[in-house]
């Protein structure tokens, strides 16, 4: 067997999971569902939801992953105590690895946009105004052209493993883009219109009912912002050191991740009312969004537009950051179907990725050929409903199949006194009947209505 990699750090480890779980779903995902979801109704439940159903969720991934030091098929078979539990545990495993694969693949198409909008504002200050024209129109042969750039990419650094590959990128990304959201949030708040986006996005419209449909969509969007279920945050609880503080680190991840979508959608909804401000359809004329997912596509570059010469440095700049988020996480998801590959059928590192790879590339060629019916559907039968059963499932594992004094001995390991604080208080009753039940309940709300 090969030695298994491991984080050489606590930050290490944090910049990577935090890396994994700050990506599109923060920029792209939660501001355009908070924006068609009514704005602070969906913010406000997306924080329940956060905090009360994905933190839990995500720690019952991190001490199973520390323990077992595998993937997610052998880490559920370890902690199984019954015929019937291994196979639930496996099936558990390989459902992941298959969603894992096919996030990546509607990932792929969307962080093909951001390497296009970075290039464009470059093609177009070299004077190649058609090569920008095409790069930011939507277009079959320019979507299928950035799914191979960005695949090829996630291949080449999951091909390098944990330290040189996944660690080393991530501690680069995450200053810059929070400095750079920074910046933007506080410039877009000088521009006409943009006060009336901060409203709609803090001040609840108690008027509208919270209805199922958000519930849903904030539940799934707090999962799949998490990186939750698919059993990427527990290859990565594998690869921390027996010394660290589990619940601290997973505490770090969830607000960094959180923080940074809170953030995001400071910017994105008050410029989209800029953007409206100045002559941008946003809404249609029943006030709905007129193109969800391509919304920050026409909002950010608006909004760049009204700085002049500089919004070319700035455009370019934030959507090389996008880019580089993009593939924090998607180095993560690939991850998942490639450590199985090594560890259960000792393939080599560089051909799993590439093999995985080039499947998931086609997966993706093939939504974008059929755009319309394929991509709304993959994400929602992804991170709407797999995401939160899996999560669920990792829930009933970490709750009632694992013994709980082994699960205790797991967090001792880095935080001795952990038996004496409000963690081991709450959370193994926690996930034992609060996160199943309540998942439950939403998923069974979608079945019978
Ligand atoms: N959390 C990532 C994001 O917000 C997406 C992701 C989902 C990553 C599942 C890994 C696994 O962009």
């Amino acid at each position: 067997m090969t030695a298994r990699g491991e984080f050489s750090s606590k930050f290490g480890f944090i910049l990577a999971a935090s890396g994994s779980a700050v990506g599109l779903g923060n920029i792209w995902g939660f501001p355009t569902q908070a924006a068609s979801n009514g704005g602070a109704a969906f913010l406000l439940v997306y924080l329940v939801l956060a905090f009360c159903l994905a933190y839990p969720a995500l720690m019952a991934e991190l001490i199973i992953g520390r323990h077992a030091k595998s993937n997610a098929v052998n880490a559920l078979r370890l902690i199984s105590n019954n015929r019937f539990s291994y196979y639930i545990g496996s099936l558990t495993g390989f459902i992941g690895i298959i969603t894992a694969s096919l996030i990546l693949s509607f990932y792929a198409l969307v962080a093909g946009w951001m390497v296009c909008y970075f290039l464009a504002p470059l093609a177009e200050l070299a004077g190649f105004q058609s090569v920008a024209d095409w790069l930011t129109e939507f277009g079959l042969y320019r979507n299928i052209v950035f799914i191979l750039v960005f695949m090829l990419l996630t291949v080449a650094i999951i091909s390098g493993g944990v330290k040189d590959g996944i660690e080393k990128w991530s501690t680069r990304l995450m200053p810059a883009l929070l400095g750079l959201l920074f910046l933007l949030i506080a410039y877009v708040m000088t521009l006409d219109g943009a006060m009336e986006g901060v409203k709609a996005y803090l001040w609840p419209d108690f008027s509208r009912a919270v209805d199922l449909k958000l519930i849903v969509s904030a539940m799934g969007q707090a999962f799949f912002s998490l990186s939750l279920g698919v059993g990427t945050m527990l290859i990565y609880g594998s690869y921390i050191s027996q010394k660290e503080n589990l619940s601290y680190l997973g505490r770090m991840v969830t607000f960094v991740d959180i923080g940074i979508a809170v953030m995001a959608g400071m910017l994105i909804l008050p410029a989209m009312y800029v953007a409206q401000h100045n002559g941008v359809e946003i809404f249609d004329a029943a006030g709905r969004l007129i193109s969800e997912d391509t919304l920050i596509f026409a909002v950010l570059p608006a909004l760049f537009d009204t700085m002049g010469v500089t919004g070319i440095f700035i455009s370019a700049a934030f959507f090389i950051l996008m880019s580089i988020a993009a593939l924090t996480s998607s180095i993560s998801m690939l991850e998942v179907p490639v450590a199985y590959a090594v560890e259960n059928h000792a393939i080599d590192r560089k051909r799993a990725a590439q093999v995985i790879g080039l499947l998931i590339a086609l997966i993706s060629v093939t939504i974008a050929f059929n755009f319309n019916t394929l991509f709304g559907l993959t994400i929602s039968a992804t991170t709407r409903f797999a995401q939160p059963l899996l999560g669920l499932m990792l829930c009933v594992f970490a709750g009632w199949i694992w013994q709980r004094n082994k699960v205790l001995a797991e967090i001792k390991a880095g935080y001795p006194k952990v038996e004496q604080s409000l963690f081991w208080k709450i959370w193994p009753s926690y996930v034992r009947y609060v996160c199943p039940v309540a998942i439950l309940t939403v998923m069974a709300q979608v079945v019978f209505s």
